[in-house]
């Protein structure tokens, strides 16, 4: 099946670009649309509602852009908003969640850690999936001002490693053998996190597996692209500089008022 309209993707910021390098790595001939709603993050400690409002603000945008999927790249909105965008809008979305599965099924120490927005630890859909493993116990930890540390772009600076030090400390003592990133910006910490956390300690986020979901949707329901023209163009509407840090300099950012 061929279609060869950009794949759309969105988060409260720059986080979600570690979702859009999981697509791109595996699908490199798909274009694709990024939207960073830098100016509303965090998302994590708003109400459902305005959570819904916002991603239906970034869906709408998308749509206006011909996008023929829509990745939700954002755990927080995923958990609060995916249900009410898919009754909403008729295209088909991908929705990223906390990786706890592949966790459960391997921890040997049945202790898993998760660092996540206060709004996905709080949801309806993540505290039912984590109801599905009652041989587990879950250490969860909001990750509370860490994402607005990264999209300022103090990712390598004393005060991240205070927070995260802070947060970690306590999952190493209760003897987690896996560490669940449930928040798209904080694949950028596996750095830091690294330098904390004790070797034997796995480390999960959720990109490749949102990537593979989303070749399996193209190639069941939506189509591939096969035009030879492939584009890839950020939209945020703060903060360019950070943006463009974040993908290296090597992608145009425009700045554009959502
Ligand atoms: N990157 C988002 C997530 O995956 C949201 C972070 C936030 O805005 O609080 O949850």
């Amino acid at each position: 099946m061929i279609n060869n309209n950009p794949i759309g993707l969105f988060d409260s910021g720059i986080g979600g670009t570690s979702i859009w390098s999981a697509i791109h790595r595996l699908l490199p001939n798909e274009s694709t649309i990024y939207l960073a709603d830098s100016k509303n993050a965090p998302y994590g400690q708003k109400s459902k509602e305005e959570i819904v409002a916002l991603s239906c603000k970034n869906v709408e945008l998308l749509l206006e852009q011909n996008c023929k999927l829509i990745v939700v790249a954002c755990n927080t909105a995923t958990t609060n908003a995916i249900k009410e965008l898919r009754e909403k809008y008729n295209i088909p979305f991908i929705g990223i969640e906390p990786a706890i599965k592949p966790a459960a099924l391997h921890s040997k120490t049945h202790t898993i850690g998760i660092l996540a927005t206060k709004g996905t630890l709080n949801s309806a859909l993540f505290n039912k999936s984590l109801a599905q493993y009652q041989n587990i116990k879950f250490v969860e930890q909001v990750g509370y001002g860490l994402v607005q540390l990264i999209e300022n772009g103090d990712i390598d600076s004393p005060e991240m490693n205070d927070l995260l030090q802070t947060y970690l400390q306590p999952m190493i003592a209760a003897n987690i053998d896996y560490l669940v990133l449930g928040c798209s910006h904080y694949p950028y910490l596996i750095p830091q996190i690294k330098k904390i956390l004790p070797p034997g300690i796995q480390i999960i986020d959720s990109g490749e597996a949102v990537a593979r979901q989303t070749q399996y949707i193209l190639q069941q329901n939506v189509g591939f692209n096969t035009a030879s023209a492939l584009f890839h163009t950020f939209y945020t509407n703060s903060n360019p500089k950070v943006l463009k840090e974040i993908l290296n300099g090597s992608y145009d950012v425009i700045e554009k008022d959502f």
